[in-house]
């Protein structure tokens, strides 16, 4: 089964506010890494996760090892500042870690990728944008879990050894998008032992948990049971996908190619129907929610695609859902390296200027 379908129909598709109590940005700058930990270790997840408004790095460290060596996943030290000055306040940052794992039973990390991870962590944390850091593309957890599992843990036993001690201002997201075989109790372990692993350095940190079958909304109870407070949950909104997906060359076999624009009774039901599902399990569980995906592919007319994302944008925010745009630079761009330009009407529709 792909990303969006089973057999022939198309599956609506789901791929992921409050404020930081006591310290305003201009304070966080003040404070060394140890001390803005410790001025946040008494507050509520719910204060910690002081986000409204982030943007996916997506297509940088998640992209194969051998593009990113010949040259591909571009991501500039320089793009933090510019997304903070839009009235960013988040970014996502996808990692393939498992292109980078030496031999069992160790998995040891490549240092040098770990370390250039760890520096864009830095200069974001720098520039007070928070940081959500995932594991993302792990394909080989999907299709057999339990031979991965250990690969798993140790993977987030080391990316926690290296932020130890970080501000509350960096988040770990277990695994981007479980699906395939990752799924029911083995997926639920995977989260459990994840967790495990980072609690090792990160007793407070949040960590952020996203549901089977591509963290789609309706598979949002498929999540664990939150371990402790500091846990959030996400899930990812790109429905309808014939629509968000239209000739997106990575979805073959099952790329969608009639074009077709959105804004009809039937879309604006469904997306008021997810949004009821979405309310009622951040209202079930009692903790953070938020979408760590949404966006349209440039294939679909830019008006279109703005209209879209107007509306789930509102849509959250009325909720009182975070959103994630998927993606900075690549993708579904929102802003253009050649040109330096960002997407206006894009901004726009994300009440950004
Ligand atoms: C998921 C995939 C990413 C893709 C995006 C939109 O995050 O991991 O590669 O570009 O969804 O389909």
């Amino acid at each position: 089964m792909s990303k969006f379908f089973s057999g022939s129909a198309v599956i609506a598709a789901a791929f992921a506010l409050v404020s930081c109590a006591n310290s305003s940005p201009a304070e966080k700058t003040t404070l060394s890494l140890s001390e803005t930990a410790q001025s946040h270790s008494n507050q509520t997840v719910w204060e910690k996760f002081d986000m409204q408004r982030c943007v996916n790095m997506g297509n940088s460290f998640e992209v194969p090892r051998k593009q990113r060596e010949n040259g591909g996943g571009r991501i500039d030290k320089e793009d933090f500042a510019l997304i903070k000055s839009k009235g960013f306040d988040t970014i996502r940052l996808p990692v393939k870690w498992s292109d980078y794992t030496g031999p069992a039973p160790d998995f040891t990390l490549d240092p040098t990728f770990s370390n250039t991870v760890k520096a864009y962590v830095d200069e974001a944390l720098s520039q007070n944008l928070n940081v959500i850091l995932n594991i993302h593309h792990f394909d080989e957890i999907n299709e057999t879990p339990a031979a991965e599992m250990d690969r798993l843990v140790s993977i987030w036993k080391q990316v926690g050894a290296l932020f130890k001690g970080y501000p509350d201002d960096l988040w770990f997201e277990t695994l981007n998008e479980p699906n395939n075989q990752l799924k029911g109790d083995i997926m639920r372990q995977s989260q459990a032992l994840a967790i495990k692993a980072i609690r090792i350095h990160h007793p407070d940190r949040i960590v952020i948990l996203g549901g089977e079958f591509w963290s789609n909304w309706r598979q949002l109870d498929t999540n664990m049971v939150a371990p402790d407070s500091n846990i959030v949950f996400t899930f990812h909104y790109y429905e309808p996908f014939d629509f968000t997906h239209y000739k997106a060359e990575w979805t073959k076999p099952d790329m969608p190619n009639t074009l077709r624009s959105w804004g009809n009774q039937t879309d604006k039901a469904e997306l008021a129907e997810a949004m009821s599902g979405i309310k009622r399990y951040k209202v079930k569980t009692g903790q953070p929610l938020f979408l760590g995906e949404f966006g349209v592919y440039t294939s679909i007319k830019n008006e279109d695609r703005v209209k879209w994302v107007d509306a789930v944008r509102r849509e959250m925010e009325a909720a009182e859902i975070p959103w994630c745009l998927w993606a900075y630079a690549n993708t579904f761009p929102i802003y253009n390296y050649e040109s330096g330009k960002w997407d206006k009407d894009m901004l726009d529709a994300l009440g950004l200027e």
